[in-house]
């Protein structure tokens, strides 16, 4: 079951004369209760895109079905059922912790029990237990962000979208808030869909990333099979031995393997899908042979080299 269909999503901007496509035709479905991740570089499009989907953003052209509801003919329908954090919520007020919650229940219609219940919980289950009582503009960044989390939740949505929640946090505030979101979607049954630049954390989080470049769409899989499919294992080898020597234990079975010669000897590049078996799988034939291995590097494949073999650019070097 889709509760996200998205056909030709398009949104071009017109800005002082100049035309900007920052969405160019894309397609994509999201299943109940699955968690995705839109990754890409600043000015991918990965805002516009959710903007569109969660009916805050006219599309130029092409539809999006969100929750059973189209967003352009129904956007109150599809608001009701969804929750959305926009990118750099919370921003700098007095409110406390629990006032901004219950406004939010207010928000919602909800009766003020139900809210207060809510509120409560959600404090609980995002660690905001003991900053209730404190201003929003006091807490940390990761507190914030867990706020904002927890306010999207307050209408218990089906579906959540947020927009670059962990962007700005340090690498162990982020992992703390991937586990809180992790936590309330299997609570909730809820299905999340997501934004960051941080390849890292969407290799190690996601289910399954959205590869998106200038406005369209570049690939779509879990982080394994976008690793396999577009990047590869680069194992170094230093090797005392003559090329010649080291090209009769080494055949190109093990990968694609390149040897050139260097002072102690060989040096060997294996490009492979599986790095970790190849490498021990290496030396033991170098071992055979009578050949001894002086030096041993695995570098595994990375969404980073994904990117780069998708778009020619490196994600990495564009984020700093
Ligand atoms: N309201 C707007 N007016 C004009 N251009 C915009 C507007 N919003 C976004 N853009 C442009 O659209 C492109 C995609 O932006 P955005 O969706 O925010 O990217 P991302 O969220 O991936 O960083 C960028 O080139 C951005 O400058
Ligand atoms: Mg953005």
């Amino acid at each position: 079951m889709s509760v996200i269909t998205a056909r030709g999503l398009t949104k071009t901007f017109v800005r002082n004369k100049e035309t900007v496509e920052a969405v160019k035709g894309i397609n994509v479905d999201v299943a109940e209760g699955e968690l995705v991740a839109f990754l890409g570089p600043n000015g991918a499009g990965k805002s516009t895109t959710l903007r569109m989907v969660t009916s805050l953003l006219e599309p130029t052209a092409g539809t999006a079905t969100v929750a059973g509801h189209d967003v352009a003919a129904e956007p109150a329908l599809v608001r009701s059922r969804i929750g959305y954090i926009g990118q750099g919520n919370g921003g700098g007020h007095s409110y406390r912790v629990v006032d901004e919650l219950h406004n939010q229940g207010r928000f919602y219609g909800l009766p003020r029990t139900e809210y207060r219940r809510r509120a409560a919980d959600l404090v609980e289950a995002l660690d905001l237990g003991g900053l209730g009582r404190r201003s929003v503009q006091s807490l940390s960044g990761g507190q914030r962000r867990r706020l904002d989390v927890a306010l999207g939740l307050m209408n218990h949505p089906a579906l959540l979208f947020l927009d670059e929640p962990s962007t700005g946090l340090d690498p162990q505030a982020r992992a703390n808030l991937w586990e809180h979101i992790g936590r309330m979607r299997r609570q909730l049954d809820m299905t999340i869909v997501l934004t960051t630049h941080y390849l890292e954390e969407a290799d190690q989080m996601a289910e399954r990333v959205v590869v998106i470049d200038h406005g369209s769409i570049v690939a779509d899989a879990a982080p394994a099979v976008l690793k396999r499919d577009h990047a590869a294992d680069v194992i170094t080898l230093g090797v005392a031995g003559t090329p010649t020597e080291v090209r009769s234990a080494l055949t190109q079975d093990l990968g694609e393997v390149t040897i050139t010669d260097d002072e102690a000897g060989s040096s060997v590049v294996i490009t492979t899908s599986s790095g970790a078996t190849r490498l021990p799988e290496a030396i033991v034939r170098l071992r055979v042979a009578g050949l001894t291995p002086t030096s041993a590097e695995l570098s595994t494949a990375s969404l980073d080299d994904v990117f780069l073999n998708l778009t020619g650019r490196s994600l990495r070097e564009e984020a700093a």
